[in-house]
């Protein structure tokens, strides 16, 4: 992962493009800390209230000794709470944390050194790196759940969804386990409540990427000069988000050999975050080599979790 070569990539394009991954540094994986307690924004919440009720039954469908891996694992919360069921069960465990974040990644293996007998490991890295890490040697002994939450599949445009639940399902076995955290549509204000706050937490979040490229890569984006936008795209069921110039201006990013000049009005595109139909997580999950076999839905946010079972492919 190059963050000079994606910026120069993303910005050779119209609109401008920042790959979402890079809002995680030790400040933007705090920001969506604080985001995820935002009464707006419900993914967070519901998705723990329903890991609560379900970790049970998620540690009585493996057989153990059990490897689990989270992609994405942030303060690693849901996490334990996976951990404890299976400690509940006597379940050996060894536990692989993937994040783009040292910081969370240091919360979260102290979090999880509190449990005994989990054995725990972290991988500074991206999914696709911290996965082959996490999952070596690829179909090893003992079974394998992987966690994938809080819709962070909801980045991937549904190919690309498709492909990485695919690339998973390659590293497991038939009968391995993949716990999907899915947002499902619903009305747009409630879209744009929870991807504009009122509080402004989520436009410091989107916007604190500049400051990164401006630390980063000696650029100079002037802070000031540009607001969050969010949009519910009907078409393509997800929000985006984006930055807005509030000026004509050039914007130099020495590291990644880019000089670009901005309209007033002109947009860097962000971040998608796809949302679903229930019919359509089953259908991704079937075309990605995994059957659905039991689902917890939050009717209040409308956010569902699936046990997805590795099927013979
Ligand atoms: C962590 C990618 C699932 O898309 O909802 C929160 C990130 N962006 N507020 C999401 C995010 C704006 C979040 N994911």
């Amino acid at each position: 992962m190059s963050l000079a070569r994606d910026v120069k990539a993303g910005f050779a394009g119209r609109p401008r493009s920042l790959p979402p991954k890079y809002f995680y540094d030790a400040l933007g994986s705090r920001l969506f800390e604080a985001i995820g307690q935002l009464p707006w924004y419900r993914i967070t919440k519901a998705e723990k209230r329903l890991l609560r009720r379900a970790a049970p039954a998620v540690a009585g469908a493996l057989t153990g000794p059990v490897r689990v891996v989270e992609l994405g694992s942030g303060s690693g919360e849901k996490i334990a709470l996976v951990i404890e069921a299976l400690r509940a069960r006597r379940k050996t465990t060894v536990v692989h944390v993937v994040d783009l974040s040292a910081a969370a990644l240091a919360d979260s293996l102290q979090r999880l050194a509190k449990i005994p007998g989990a054995k725990a490991r972290g991988h500074h890295a991206t999914y696709e790196k911290g996965l082959l890490e996490a999952t070596h040697p690829p179909r090893g002994r003992g079974e394998c759940l992987v966690l994938f939450l809080g819709s962070n599949i909801g980045n991937f445009d549904p190919h690309d969804a498709e492909r990485f639940l695919a690339s998973v399902r390659r590293r497991l076995r038939p009968g391995d386990a993949l716990l999907l955290g899915v947002d499902l549509v619903k009305p747009e204000r409630t879209l744009l409540e929870a991807y504009d706050d009122p509080l402004g937490l989520t436009a410091v979040f989107n916007r604190n990427v500049l400051l990164r490229l401006n630390r980063e890569l000696g650029a100079d984006f002037d802070l000031a000069a540009w607001e969050h936008r969010a949009v519910w795209n009907a078409d393509l069921r997800r929000v985006e988000m984006h930055l807005v110039s509030l000026v004509r201006q050039r914007v130099a990013i020495p590291r990644a050999g880019v000089v670009a000049d901005f309209a007033a009005g002109e947009t860097i595109f962000t971040e998608s975050s796809y949302k679903y139909e229930l019919p359509d997580v089953e259908s991704l999950a079937l075309a990605a080599g995994f059957r659905r076999e039991r689902q917890w839905i939050d009717g209040d946010a409308r956010f569902a979790l699936t046990l997805c079972r590795a099927i013979d492919i």
